[in-house]
């Protein structure tokens, strides 16, 4: 399976913040919003993953991030010219997926849950159609928000409906089989003008292939898509962390333990972050350096 992070849009909604700097690169407590979805295609066992940006920000991506030798991984870079929607990232993404299945990810989408590893992985086995991921918040009509059987097939799918049927809210991670690919290719532009996420999935729905996996109960799925959501994803970041004396979606640290990288690879990438930096300090911790 290969990996998609869609990190482009124009942040409008968060301006000034925005005015120069790409969102997915703004912090969160301690790291780029980028480092949270990266990890979640990593933790799904992901190495081949495109990064999509803007024009203005596709640089700093790459010098941030580089080609992901550091994290074992192979990392790629593609520019979405304007906003066209989030469909459109299939289609920005196409040679590079070739024919393998794929995992979508919004690069504002931060999630967290101790059980979430296991369960990517095993969500990427039982693929067929299309994989979504809800979770249930009280704010619903701010979202794709689905409605499924008992066995989670998801029998229903409105974006942004102001009577919402459920309070499951879709998720910014999404995982398809090769043909969604030509899917997003017939799609047609919403009256907003873009390729809607939301119609390339109805085309599964209708098809009773849409399944829809909920995160429930213990875990963590933030949007940050306005300052206050921002500011609590940071929030909780760093509580998490303080209390535990771990960091999450540690990219250093994922790599290390899904085998991507050695000890001495994890030890280099502390060193670079200099152990002045306390995140440095962990990774060379982490290693016993
Ligand atoms: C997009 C999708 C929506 C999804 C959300 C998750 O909305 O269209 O279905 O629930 O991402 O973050 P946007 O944030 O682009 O308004």
């Amino acid at each position: 399976m290969r990996g998609i992070i869609l990190a482009g849009g124009s942040g409008t909604r968060l301006r000034p913040l925005t005015s120069v700097h790409s969102k997915q690169l703004l912090p969160v407590y301690d790291k780029p919003m980028v480092y949270y979805p990266l990890s979640v295609l990593m933790h799904a066992g992901i190495r081949e993953i495109l990064l999509i940006s803007t024009p203005q920000h596709l640089d700093v991506y790459r010098d941030l991030l580089g080609d992901g030798a550091d994290l074992g991984i192979e990392l790629s870079y593609a520019v979405q010219e304007h906003p066209g929607g989030l469909a459109q990232a299939l289609l920005i993404g196409r040679e590079f997926v070739g024919d393998e299945d794929l995992c979508l990810v919004l690069g504002d989408n931060i999630f967290y849950g101790h059980e979430l590893p296991t369960m990517l992985r095993r969500e990427v086995e039982r693929l067929d159609g299309c994989t979504l991921f809800g979770y249930p918040v009280s704010d619903p009509e701010r979202y794709g928000v689905a409605e499924t059987d008992e066995q989670g097939a998801i029998v229903s799918l409105e974006e942004k409906p102001a009577r919402p049927k459920s309070n499951l809210a879709v998720t910014g991670l999404y995982m398809y089989r090769n043909e969604a690919v030509d899917r997003a290719a017939r799609l047609t532009p919403s009256a907003r003008g873009e390729l809607e996420i939301t119609d390339l999935n109805l085309t599964y729905v209708r098809e009773n292939r849409a399944r829809l996996v909920n995160l429930g109960r213990g875990s963590a799925w933030f949007d940050t898509g306005t300052h206050d959501s921002l500011l609590e994803a940071s929030t909780f970041v760093q509580i998490l962390e303080k209390r535990q004396g771990i960091r999450i979606s540690c990219i250093e640290e994922v790599a290390y333990r899904m085998g991507f990288i050695d000890r001495e690879q994890l030890a280099l990438a502390g060193k670079r972050l200099s152990a002045s930096s306390g995140y440095g300090q962990y990774l060379l911790e982490l290693a016993g350096a």
